[in-house]
This record gives C-alpha cells, structure tokens and sequence, in this order.
C-alpha cells in the first residue's frame, strides 16, 4: 500500500511543528501561538488535531526529551531545535494520540522535508519507526518542571509532589458551566448527549456538567446562544465561596476574562458588579463574554489598577469583594503546559508583592461586615497560605471563615485543591470577613 499524506495533513504537522519550536525554543506563549497558526488551517479536525499535539508534546515534554536522549547518539543542538520540536510532533501523534503509522509517521516526515530538512528525513522516519515498535524509556514527569519550581513544590507539598507533578502530565476533563438563566443542567446534558457527547453532573455543583475527554467549543450545542461557557469545577467553586447576598454591591477586582463574573451574574441578576481589570485587550474579553451570555446589563466594567482606587473607585464601599489574584497559574499546568517553560522564580517575588498590594486596597473598599473573597490557580504556599497570613496580621480587622472540605484541604486560614483532585484544577480560597 502506497498511501501519500494529504496536503492538509502534513501542513497540519508542518503547523505543530512551528507552535512547538515557538514554545519550546524561542519562549513564546502556546495560547498565542495557536492562535496565530490555527486560522491557517481549513479543516476544524485539522485545527483540533494540531491543538492536540502540541497539548499532548507539552504534558509529555520529559518522556519525549528522554527518548531523544537515548536514541540519539549525538547530542541535539540549537541548530536542530525544528527538527527535536518535529520528532516530538511525531511522537506525541504516536504515543499520546495512538494515530496510524501512515498517519503519524508518513505526514510527519513528509513535514520535515516540507520545512526543508529533506536531509534529516531519514533519520525522522528511523526514529519516529522506532517510536512505533518500541515504547518510550521511561522518565521522570518532574524532568519537565523547572528546579526551582521542583524544589519549592517538594518543600510545600512533600506528600503530594508526585501526584502534583503526574496531574501536570495528564490531559484534564472538560468542565462545562450551564448558564442558569438560558437553559437547566439536565436539559443542557440532554442536548449533549443528542450531540453524541457524554457528560456527568458532579455532586454538590450547581450548574457543572464534566466529560472526560476534551471537546471543541464548536462542537458545543448553544454555545454561541449563551447556553454554557468552558470553566473548571474549581473555578466555579468561587461563587459557592463569595456566596454574595442578593443586591449586593460587589467588585471583581481582577475579572478577564470573565468566567467568574459571569457565573456570579447567572446565578444571581440582582447583584451589582463592578468588574475590574488592568488590562484593556483583556477587559473588553470580559465584554463579549457577558454579550454572550445575555449578562452585560449587570456590569459596570473598568479597566484599571484595582490597587490604586482614586483612580477609578466612586467611593461606596463593597458589600463583597473577589481578588481573584494574579498568581503563578502552577495548579493548570494541564491546561497550560507551557507555564512549566515560561515561569521564572524571581516571577513569584512579584507576583506576591501584587498580590498583597491587591489585598490591602481591596480590604479598603469593603464595608464593614462585608466579605472578601482571595482566590488564586496556584499551589504555592507563598502565593497562598503564608499571603494570608501575612494579611492577617497586618489587618486585624480581618478574620478567616472556614469554607469546609469541598474546597479541598485546609491550608492556613484558607482551603487549596490541588490539582487533579476530584478532576479539578489546583485553586486556593481565603473567605475574609471584615469587623463589622
Ligand atoms: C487570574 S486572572 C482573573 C481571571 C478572572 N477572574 C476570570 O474568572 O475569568 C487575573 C487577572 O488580573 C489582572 N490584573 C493583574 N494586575 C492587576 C491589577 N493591578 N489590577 C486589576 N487587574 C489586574 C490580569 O490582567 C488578569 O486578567
């Protein structure tokens, strides 16, 4: 059988390839990347297709790299950085996606010689063959995080580090949020099911429906109608946290693009928000999002630095506030392989002054008797725990309520899911309650 690659095919590797060199090479960003090179491709199963390589690449970055450095008798240089980025598109389709060998192999290396590496072709289709025959050495899933990040996640989670690291390796389950003021949960998990696709309803969760694969927006009946957004369950534990009263005057400090504000407004019209965001491009996500979702009459939207108030704030004080903080986003590295290449140490140092700057001028807008509400995705305890101390000693009109188990373990004053738990992402929570 002589089965040629189609064009789109190996243009379709040719387009991973060039995501992964960008990302693994040149520090550029996954989600960016994709975002330029999709639209460049025709088909929707091609987009999806290269989506899912360079994901599937990403989580298996430490297996891939361990297979090149055995097979490779001479040591890769910067010079064949395309052509480690094409053998780990090649793998990735082998191992992680389990395609065809004509497939994976014949469009890959027909790839290579496309980016002009007709010279390395070969020794492409001896490897990516081997792939095929033989499985990967094994490795280590902590080779892809950085060391200083292996050290702190060591020191601050010693009983779970290597579950940690595994989940980062593991694709995640898509986790949908049925928007309450357009259709019901059952009924939106019957239009799934018309559509072929499987769902769970999780126990204690509102308005979360989970499927265990990944799935395309496109492929989501309603979704251009405001039916139901992509978030994760531990994101949508935010509203049960913030648990605003009706009518409460509430400010999103830090709200692009959207998702929590948005489920707060579905659930309850009666609220008042203010979504703040220091990044314009970002705010106006928050825009379109609400449009979507039949939300923008409840939100005032600005696009500020929610810690220098007299910039922005009218001065009547919140009922209740939501700091979902700026963080190192270290509890969706499943979602956002890239953050273990991009994220730097002295990244946490800044991150922590921001975050405590965000704090105190948040706590100055609370009335009091009002609620805060210090959300982060990450899983370091000096983004988390040891912030809210230090808050906590500095505030003493300030005291912790206890949010309870289903926010995971207690950490601190606070409650950190970590990620992979219940098929959740990591997330930290702090629930404080000024003096009345
Ligand atoms: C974790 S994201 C928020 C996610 C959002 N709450 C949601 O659910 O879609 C953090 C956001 O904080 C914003 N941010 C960073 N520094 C800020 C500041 N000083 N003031 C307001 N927003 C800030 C970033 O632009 C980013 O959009």
């Amino acid at each position: 059988m002589n089965d040629q690659p189609s064009r789109a095919g190996v243009n379709a590797r040719i387009a991973a390839v060039r995501t992964l060199d960008a990302v693994l090479h040149r520090g550029r960003s996954l989600k960016a990347e994709l975002a330029a090179a999709l639209p460049g491709l025709e088909d929707p199963r091609d987009r999806a297709l290269v989506e899912a390589i360079c994901f599937a690449a990403l989580r298996q970055r430490a297996r891939y790299d361990a297979a090149l450095k055995a097979w490779i008798a001479k040591p890769l240089t910067k010079r064949d950085n395309e052509l480690r980025a094409l053998l780990m598109v090649g793998f990735a389709q082998i191992d992680a996606l389990g395609l065809p060998a004509h497939a994976a192999v014949d469009a890959t290396v027909e790839a290579a010689r496309s980016l002009g590496r007709a010279h390395q072709a070969g020794m492409a289709n001896a490897l990516l063959r081997r792939a095929l025959r033989e499985s990967l050495p094994p490795a280590d899933a902590a080779d892809a995080w950085p060391p200083w990040l292996r050290m702190r996640l060591h020191a601050d989670w010693p009983q779970d580090y290597r579950a940690i690291v595994d989940a980062g390796a593991t694709p995640a389950p898509t986790w949908l949020r049925v928007n309450a003021r357009r259709v019901a949960r059952d009924v939106y998990a019957g239009k799934l099911r018309e559509a072929g696709i499987e769902s769970i309803a999780p126990e204690n969760f509102g308005e979360a429906l989970r499927i265990e694969d990944s799935v395309a927006v496109a492929a989501l009946p309603g979704f251009d109608a405001g039916e139901v957004s992509i978030q994760d369950g531990a994101a949508q534990r935010v509203a049960d946290a913030l648990s605003a009263a009706p009518g409460s005057r509430v400010l999103d400090a830090c709200a692009a693009p959207g998702g929590k504000a948005a489920h707060l407004l579905e659930r309850d019209p009666s609220l008042r928000l203010t979504a703040v965001d220091s990044d314009p491009k970002r705010l106006r996500k928050v825009a379109e999002t609400l449009a979507r979702l039949g939300l923008d009459a409840g939100a005032e939207l600005r696009a500020a630095d929610a810690a220098d108030p007299p910039g922005w704030w009218d001065g009547a004080a919140f009922d209740a506030i939501l700091l979902d903080a700026p963080c190192s986003a270290t509890g969706i590295v499943r979602r956002q392989p890239d953050i273990l290449l991009h994220r730097r140490e002295r990244d946490i140092v800044a991150l922590t002054a921001l975050q405590a700057r965000l704090l105190d001028a948040a706590w100055a807008m609370l009335r009091p008797g009002g609620v805060l509400l210090y959300a982060t995705c990450s899983i370091l305890k000096a983004e988390n725990e040891a912030q809210i101390a230090d808050f906590l000693a500095r505030a003493p009109d300030a005291s912790a309520e206890d949010l309870g188990d289903r926010f995971g373990r207690i950490a601190g004053a606070g409650r950190q899911r970590l990620p992979g738990e219940e098929g959740m992402d990591g997330f930290f929570y702090a629930r404080l309650r000024k003096k009345a």
